[in-house]
Parts: structure tokens; sequence; C-alpha cells
């Protein structure tokens, strides 16, 4: 096992040994390389002031370039990738036609926000030859401007000629950055300093037996947003980890007959590209989850590890009857994915898959999130519906409805007393007004930060009508 750490920043060669490789990208930039055009601002993710891009390597060889948010990037995980940052787009000594548009067309103020917005622009870039307004509003809603220069930042971005773009692989088309990275990537690696150790293993049989030589609890870690933010809050970092990173057999999604199973390294942008093409109500759905920065690193899995009572996606597994492939050292067990959520796993297992069937091609799936900010805020509430009808002398009849609710309860939860009511029943006004109060019945919304308990309460019966109304509509 290799005990360092090899990636790239504005192609020059970097290695990282010991405790060092759980810094966070942005403090290592500033502080250690002093390529201070990164900015930090919040430190958790939700500003967009510290974005770069990371190059991946691909199976042909070139990179393949996503934004992500360097405050909550540990080094370990920029093995094997190259770093762009701010410093490095510029081309021949000259502003990249992204930052002379923001220069010159007023997108920008104070400036603060200015690098992690020119980042994002090049992202958008990198992914839509010729992005459209919408591309644009969608690509920058990871990134907040505290002057408010959202008026001045799309009008420069939409002054830019996409001909005068050079990807990101040509700009940085180095052939012996591009040969070392594509040699090293699968490299298992182990680092061990006085009070932590880090295994990234390559398999995951080699990652059980290394769980099987410990009695200690070693913390799973998977893209590192939420454990990244926790640790710049100060929770301790000591002790074991293990990364799942390098172990390819995570990495895929599969589809067999209408079962759909999802491995622990699928982010959240993999998971929503193959929803926009198989289940598109889930994929228009997963653009109000956080931001691209955070769902390029954020895996799906590590959505239902961290277990938040609003956790988005534990909304529409939940509704599916999602299962779980837990994988320990005695074994590989499935469980439904309610039965993890009331009882979590053994201390030598992981979450090795989610499985779900594909809904039926007749049923009508609703998704709602209620949250402060239209994206990158957490749910206050969260709703989502399933529904299919069929005929029974002459009438609209329910044959299936299913619905779950976020923020509700101690955790995402399907409200069984209210499915079993609408069974069989026709689709009406007071049919829904029932279910609403049934619903009150089977919620313990409680109040927080993000609102009341009453606020809640008044959320949950609007939801259904709101579900109701769109039904109508789509009839
Ligand atoms: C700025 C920001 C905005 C966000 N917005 C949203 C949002 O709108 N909606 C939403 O639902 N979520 C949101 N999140 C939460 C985010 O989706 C989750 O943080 C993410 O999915 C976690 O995935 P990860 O791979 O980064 O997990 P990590 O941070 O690596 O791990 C999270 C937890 O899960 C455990 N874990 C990870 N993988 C496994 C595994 N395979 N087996 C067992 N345990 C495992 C880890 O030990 C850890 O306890 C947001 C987070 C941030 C930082
Ligand atoms: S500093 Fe705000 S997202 Fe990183
Ligand atoms: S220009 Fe000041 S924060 Fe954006």
């Amino acid at each position: 096992m290799r005990e360092t750490t090899i990636f790239y920043v504005n192609g020059e060669r970097v290695e990282v040994n010991g405790a060092e490789v759980f810094l966070m990208l942005a403090n290592w930039l500033r502080q250690q390389q002093s390529l201070t055009g990164t900015k930090i601002v919040c430190a958790e993710g939700d500003c967009g002031a510290c974005s770069i891009m990371l190059g991946i390597p691909t199976a042909s060889g070139a990179l393949k370039y996503e934004q992500r948010n360097s405050c909550i990037l540990p080094l370990f995980n920029l093995d094997g990738k190259h770093v762009v940052t701010v410093e490095g787009l510029k081309q021949k000594g000259e502003l990249s036609p992204i930052q002379l548009s923001i220069a010159t067309n007023g997108g920008s103020q104070c400036g603060y926000c200015t690098p992690g917005i020119v980042m994002a622009i090049t992202a958008i870039f990198e992914q839509w030859p010729k992005p459209t307004e919408e591309h644009f509003r969608a690509g920058l809603s990871g990134n907040l401007c505290r002057c408010t220069g959202y008026d001045g930042i799309l009008r420069a971005a939409l002054a830019i000629d996409p001909t005068k773009i050079r990807a990101l692989d040509t700009l940085w088309d180095l052939p012996e950055m591009k040969s070392e990275l594509a040699t090293i990537r699968h490299d298992p690696i182990a680092i061990k300093s006085d009070k932590l150790s880090l295994f990234m293993p390559d398999s995951l049989a080699k990652l059980l037996q290394i769980k099987a030589t410990t009695t200690e609890v070693m913390v799973v870690v998977a893209g590192a947003t939420d454990l990244g933010v926790g640790w710049n809050k100060g929770i301790k970092k000591s002790g074991q980890f293990i990364g799942l990173a390098r172990i390819p057999e995570l990495n895929k999604i599969e589809v067999k007959d209408d079962l759909i199973e999802v491995g622990a390294n699928v982010s959240l942008s993999q998971f929503e590209e193959f929803c926009n093409q198989h289940i598109p109500a889930i994929g228009k759905f997963m653009e109000l989850i956080a931001s691209p920065q955070i769902k390029n690193a954020a895996t799906l899995i590590g959505n239902i590890g961290s277990a938040l009572p609003i956790g988005d996606a534990l909304l529409f597994l939940v509704l599916l009857d999602a299962h779980v492939e837990l994988t320990g050292t005695k074994g590989t067990r499935l469980l439904s994915l309610n039965d993890y959520l009331l009882r979590g796993l053994n201390q030598d297992e992981l979450i090795t898959k989610i499985t779900f069937k594909r809904p039926a091609l007749m049923a009508r799936l609703r998704f709602y999130k209620v949250s402060r900010r239209r994206r990158l805020d957490r749910s206050i509430v969260s709703a989502a519906f399933l529904l299919e009808q069929e005929q029974k002398a002459g009438h609209a009849t329910i044959s299936k409805f299913r619905v779950a609710f976020g923020g509700v309860a101690k955790s995402v939860c399907r409200l069984a007393n209210v499915e079993t009511f609408m069974q069989g029943r026709s689709l009406s006004a007071v049919t829904i007004e029932e279910a609403a109060k049934l619903a009150l019945e089977a919620c313990t919304p409680s109040a927080n930060v993000r609102g009341s308990r009453q606020y809640r309460e008044i959320l949950i019966v609007n939801l259904f009508k709101k579900f109701y109304a769109e039904m109508e509509i789509d009839r």
C-alpha cells in the first residue's frame, strides 16, 4: 500500500503524508501554497467561494473536470487527480474569456465571491458547449454573492463567446501528468500518524480484511461532505478511517429487470443523471438537492449514512421501499431501509448498495421540498406521493397509494394509516381532506430553527392539497 497521497495542482506534482492528508484543500492552498485566489467564507459547502475544478482520470486517459467545494475536500480524496484553481485558468498569462467577461460586464463588486463564480462558470462550459440562461442559473446555484450582484454575474456569463473557451483537458494537456494519474488512480493507500490512520483499499475484500484486524470503530468516509463540515466545526478527528473512493466495485449503478442497484461510491450527480433518463420525476427533484459542487462529491449512500430527518434522498428511497445491502466481516445481508433507520448497522459493517424497484410506468410520482431558498437549502418539510389507479365499474379507483414525509418526525417516514385509507377509494377533494387529517394524526413535527410545529402542520395539509391539484391538472 502506498503511504503518501499524490495529486497535481495547476500542473505541479504534489505529495502529502501523515496527518496532513486530513487538511482541507482550501486551507492548504491558501496557507501552504500561497494560492490565495481561492477564498474561504462559510467553510461548510454553502457559499461556493472556495470552488475549484477537479480533473478525474477517465478510462480514455483524458481528465474529466467538475467543480467542488475545496473547504470540505480533504487532501486524501485528491489522490490521483488534478486540481485547477482560479490561478490555473489564465491562458498564456492572459485572463480567461470568463474572467474577462466578469471584469468588463460588472460581474464583480467586492470581489470576494468572484473566484468561485468564475470556477462555477468554467464548470458550466465544461458540461455544456453552448450554455443557456437556465444552465447558468442552475450551475451557479451553489455560489452566493453577498453584494447580490446576480444580475451582473448573469449578464457577464451570457456575454461570453463559447467559441473562445478552451476545455481544461486541452488547456492542461500535460502527457506526463496524465500518464501518472492514469497509473496511480486505483493504488491502495495506508496513511498512519500519531492520532489518525486512514486506509483506502482497492477492493471490498481488502477492506473487510482490514476491518477484521481491529475491534476499534473505523469511520467510513465517502465524499466527506458531511464529515468535512463536522471536522471544520470542531468535531474531533482521531482514530481510524476507511475510505471507499478507490473501490471500483462500489462505483456502479445497475439495472436488473426492474430492480435498480446503486453502489456506495455513486455520487448524487451521477444518480441524478441516471434518474433523468430512467425516472425523470426523481431527476427533477434532485435539482432541488444541495448544489452542483456538493452533488459531485456527496454520495447517495452517504445521505443515508447521515440519516438526517430531512435527508432528501431518504424521502424517495423510503417511498420506493428501498433496501440496503450491508456487508461486514461475517457476510452480507439485505435490510429494509426502514429497519436500517430504526436499528442501524453493526460495527463491522458498511452499506455497499441500495436497491429499489423502478416505479411502474403508470405510477404518478410527485416530490415536494419546502425550504427557505429554492436551491442549496435543507428541507423544512418534504413530501413524496405515489399514485396508481385502475378502472373499476367505470370509475378510476386507487390501486396503490404511498406517501412519505420528511421533517415531521425523527426520520423520514411513510404514513401507513393514510396509505390504507386511500386504497380502493376515488381521488377527490373530500378524500384528500380526510387523508390530510389522518396524516396529522400520524406525524409528530417539532419546532426548530427552520420552522415551528404549527407551521409544519400547515405544510403537511397544504402539500396534500398541492398533490391533489396537480393530479387534477394532469388528468
Ligand atoms: C452545503 C450542503 C448542502 C446540502 N444540501 C442537502 C440537501 O439539500 N438535501 C439533502 O438531503 N442533503 C443535503 N446535504 C447533505 C448531503 O447530501 C450529504 O452530506 C451527503 O449525501 C453525504 O454523502 P458523503 O458521501 O459526502 O458522506 P460522508 O460525509 O463521507 O459520510 C456521511 C456519513 O455517512 C457515513 N457513510 C458514508 N458512506 C457510508 C457507507 N457506505 N456505509 C456506512 N456509512 C457510510 C459516514 O461514516 C458518515 O457518518 C447537504 C450537505 C452540504 C454540506
Ligand atoms: S467557503 Fe463556502 S462553500 Fe467553501
Ligand atoms: S461581489 Fe461581493 S460577494 Fe459577490
